[in-house]
């Protein structure tokens, strides 16, 4: 196997070749995590992981989130299962979004694995935050500057009848646990963040989670909201990666959002997802 090479993409991101996430140095394990910490989402190519391979592959960079909402994979709890059946309408993860930003400590990243795609569609778009950051003007600087905003999971898993997942097909079978809400009060997070690994800041807001601003009337904080959004899913903040077999993708829920796009009706898709914890600020 040719040497390890780390390509990044335009936008944000970075593609790895030249490994096997199953049988790494110590060497390539660093390289791994400083391009992780760095770039906020990396790619692999032609893996080719068990299930085992895909938890051992996670645990290097912490503990296992066991999703309380996902449908988990019938032998492997620590597996998310994120799928879409011929019949089904509706994805999971179909818009903007982080993972987990609604836990008291936002998670770490996720470690999604194919297992089996559409023949056409199925791209997952990523964004930097890292970059949505750099690049915010002055007057919405300072306008977060300091504040906290609100995150919730609430009105996207709760059971009521006008949450996101009770009117979509992948509340049926896919995404279910709505209780589990009960147990989660809503957080607050600085809206500009330190990331723990590579010290840049980064925004940590996102369109799926985020509800309000603390401080701030309803109106006023989502109109805030919004033109952070808006900046932040900037066409040059972004990539859209092309899933094959044995892809993998590795993204920071801090400094990056995704979207899985919902482009293959009546085909199914497969993948694995592992989620790692986070630390506390
Ligand atoms: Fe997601």
């Amino acid at each position: 196997m040719p040497a390890m090479d780390i390509r990044p993409l335009e936008g944000v991101g970075a593609e790895i070749t030249g490994v096997d996430l199953k049988a790494l140095s110590r060497a390539e394990e660093t390289a791994i995590r400083d391009a992780f910490a760095e770039q906020g989402v990396i790619f692999f190519r032609d893996q080719s992981l068990s299930e085992e391979d895909h938890i051992a592959f996670a645990q290097r960079f912490g503990q296992i989130n066991v999703n309380r909402f996902f449908a988990a994979h019938p032998d492997y709890p620590q597996i998310a299962m994120v799928a879409k059946d011929v019949g089904d309408t509706d994805n999971i993860g179909g818009g903007w979004h982080t993972d987990h930003s609604y836990d008291e400590i936002p998670a770490l990243g996720s470690v999604l694995v194919a297992r089996e795609l559409p023949k056409t569609g199925g791209d997952t778009r990523f964004a930097s935050m890292y970059r949505a950051y750099e690049t915010l003007p002055d007057e919405l600087k300072r306008a977060v500057e300091g504040k906290r905003a609100i995150h919730s999971a609430r009105h996207i898993f709760g059971g009521q009848d006008d949450s996101y997942y009770s009117q979509s097909d992948a509340g049926r079978g896919r995404i279910g646990n709505a209780d589990a809400v009960e147990t989660l009060s809503d957080v607050a997070h600085p809206l500009i963040i330190t990331h723990p690994l590579s010290g840049k800041k980064a925004l940590f807001v996102n369109p799926a989670f985020t509800i309000g601003i603390d401080g701030m009337d309803e109106a006023g904080g989502k109109a805030l909201l919004q033109k952070l959004f808006a900046h932040a899913m900037r066409e040059e903040h972004t990539c859209r990666f092309k899933w094959e077999p044995g892809s993998v993708a590795f993204w920071d829920n801090r400094s990056t959002w995704h979207w899985a796009l919902n482009d293959y009706q009546g085909q199914r898709r497969v993948m694995h997802r592992i989620t790692i914890e986070g630390v506390s600020r």
